[in-house]
């Protein structure tokens, strides 16, 4: 039944994001927003925000983000109407629940009507595998064969297709399933005329949806000669293979209590490892993960072990669904089998205690087995070298927790061999460029200009860089510590890009030099220490830029009834601008500074290099008006 537009209108009119979320933490005020320990991953010191001005949640340490309904649907594990209705209940609002239209009533019927004939079916292939004379003798001894206990057959409620046309067929109708719901369920194929069962004389796996009830069915040939290997139910109106996990329903208590869930390939990797003592697995039927399979495993677990089978090429091809599963903020590990062997044959050959202790010893986090991986096959080729380490920093960046980020940096620059700040800056280029919209600010370091143009960066500035540089140090002293868009720290974002370049202003050197050391020391910037430090007139301007002289009153606001965005609210958009005109002004002067060298210099050769000169920094300050959308005539 759903709900009346009207009803949830009504609904999200009242909701006090503040009033849903404290309803399951206790929220703290510091600033503008709320603050708590993360509900959705582990966390000691609260990243957690609520802004009840923005009615939005976000943790800045997992990345979920929100507004109320979405927070009652991640905590509760409801679906959107489900939500809604849990947040009428709190707000006292009566559901109008809209009778179901025909077409619902239809819909429900249709689908139940599906998984009773789809049970009915599961129930005639399990007898005729423990009765039927040929279901004994050809199904059931292939099961024995393969070791599958009778208890474990019965878990998985296996059964057999005669070899016959339409057995399935006939013995459907004689209990009065209409013709058409049997082609609806997968069960019957028509053609010209004719109809007849879609799986003969194979063994059956049925699939079931994670209340158990069977919604479709895989089935093996036991003759190679028959058809292809296996044979699969077509999608119908309740089984869609991109949101089914094979053996999740059989699994699912295992993988909540040992909170970790492997994945395999398919129907015998599960069962042979049910077999072997590990429950807890799920198999993504042959193709890479999909996000509405990671969300399903996520229900129960965060921790994804996802096994090999021993091929280079298959496990190469694997690599990129990967990255889907690290941007889901699981904890990925992997287990690589040897060559040639699957987790079916494997858990065969080495009995319980044995693959169990293989899975313990073998498995490695995914990053780590990720760069070992690339690094073995690069060897010293240095192309190779640059491309891993390209391959390691893309996957890095989809962990949203920026902890963990920084853990697998300083790990994979042990094993690259390579400088950390190196991986960083090269980590810190790709998020950017995502936050950005694929605009990544142009870095402007020294080494890319010209020994003349350096010289030139030395003298002495004019006022409108002296401007930019103040307020460069302005937003340090007062959002330093704040994080931007991308979460990365402004302080990280400013030196970052300021790398190389000196201001021209000996106060506001001073002050960076400062800030830097500060940073370096405290991974913050304090400006208790900051003013410890200084003195004179260093630290009056200090004090001067850290009293917050652009607030604008909100009084003033309400009066008007008009919303100015806070300069904290906007700090990516204002720390970009600013470095963006920071360089732009610093390459304005340069340009004049060089043009006025330029007509007193005679020499024909030193003309030469004033135009080098001249024709690099225009390049660069026309990208920089690009972006900041001015106009430059020449
Ligand atoms: N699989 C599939 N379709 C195929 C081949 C394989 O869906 N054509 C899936 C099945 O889920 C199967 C798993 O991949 O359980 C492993 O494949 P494979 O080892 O070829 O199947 P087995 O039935 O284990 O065959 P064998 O006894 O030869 O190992
Ligand atoms: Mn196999």
């Amino acid at each position: 039944m759903s709900i009346s537009d009207q009803s949830l209108e009504e609904i999200k009119a009242r909701i006090e994001i503040e009033e849903v979320v404290s309803d399951f933490l206790s929220l703290k005020r510091k600033g503008q927003n709320l603050w708590a320990c993360c509900p959705f991953h582990d966390e000691k010191t609260p990243s957690f925000s609520v802004s009840p001005a923005k009615g939005i949640f976000k943790c800045f340490g997992c990345g979920k983000a929100g507004d109320a309904i979405e927070f009652v649907k991640e905590i509760e594990g409801l679906d959107y109407l489900e939500a809604m209705k849990f947040l009428g209940k709190k707000y006292g609002v009566e559901l109008e629940e809209e009778p179901p239209t025909p077409e619902d009533l239809a819909r429900q019927s249709q689908r139940e009507s599906l998984f009773i004939v789809l049970n009915f079916a599961k129930e005639y292939f399990q007898k005729l595998l423990w009765e039927h004379e040929q279901g004994r003798a050809i199904g059931l001894s292939y099961f024995k064969e393969r070791g599958y206990p009778e208890k474990v057959i019965k878990i998985f409620e296996l059964g057999y297709s005669l070899e016959a046309w339409d057995a399935l067929r006939k013995a459907a109708l004689e209990q009065g399933y209409q013709q058409k719901l049997l082609v609806e369920a997968g069960l019957v194929v028509e053609k010209e005329e004719k109809a007849y069962d879609r799986f003969r004389g194979r063994v059956i796996f049925p699939i079931h949806n994670i209340t158990g009830k069977v919604i479709a069915f895989g089935a093996r040939t036991l003759n190679s000669q028959k058809g292809p290997k296996y044979l699969n139910s077509p999608e119908t109106d309740v089984y869609q293979k991109s949101k089914v996990l094979y053996g999740l329903y059989q699994g699912r208590t295992a993988i909540r209590q040992e909170d970790n869930c492997y994945l395999v390939e398919g129907y015998t990797d599960v069962i042979s490892m049910h077999l072997s003592g590990v429950p807890n697995v799920v198999a993504s039927s042959g193709t890479s993960l999909t996000e509405d399979q990671i969300k399903l495993i996520k229900r129960y677990t965060n921790n994804i072990t996802v096994l090999f089978d021993g091929d280079t090429a298959g496990i190469k091809a694997s690599l990129r669904g990967i990255d889907m599963i690290l941007s889901s903020g699981a904890n990925v590990r992997v287990v690589e089998f040897p060559q040639g062997e699957d987790p079916d044959s494997y858990a065969t050959k080495l009995g319980t205690t044995e693959f169990k202790d293989f899975l313990n010893y073998q498995v490695a986090d995914f990053i780590t087995y990720k760069t070992q991986l690339f690094l073995r096959e690069a060897h010293d080729d240095p192309f190779k070298r640059v491309q891993t380490i390209k391959e390691v920093v893309l996957s890095i960046s989809k962990i949203p927790d920026p902890l963990q980020r920084a853990v697998y940096m300083k790990k994979c620059s042990g094993l690259l061999d390579i400088d950390e700040s190196l991986l960083i800056g090269e980590l810190n280029k790709l998020q950017l460029k995502t936050s950005r919209q694929g605009v990544p600010p142009p870095t402007l370091r020294t080494e890319d200009l010209t020994e003349l143009t350096k010289e030139r960066i030395s003298r002495n500035p004019n006022d409108a860089i002296t401007h930019q540089e103040s307020e460069s140090i302005r937003l340090l002293l007062n959002y330093g510590n704040s994080k931007l868009d991308d979460d990365m720290f402004l302080h990280q974002y400013f030196f970052q890009e300021l790398a190389d370049v000196e201001f021209k202003t000996p106060k506001y050197q001073t002050i960076l030099e400062l800030l830097h050391t500060c940073v370096k020391e405290q991974g913050r910037v304090d400006a208790q220490i900051l003013l410890e430090r200084s003195q004179g007139a260093v630290k009056l301007e200090i004090i001067n830029l850290l009293s917050d002289k652009y607030e604008i009153s909100s009084q003033w606001m309400d009066k008007f009834q008009i919303y100015v965005p806070q300069e904290k609210e906007i700090l990516s958009d204002v720390a970009y601008s600013n470095l963006l005109r920071l360089k732009y002004r610093v390459i304005k002067k340069l340009i004049d500074e060089n043009r006025a060298e330029l007509k007193q210099v005679e020499a024909q050769d030193q003309q030469q290099k004033l135009l080098q000169v001249d024709f690099e920094l225009k390049k660069s300050r026309n990208e920089l008006a690009k972006l900041l959308g001015i106009v430059v005539s020449d």
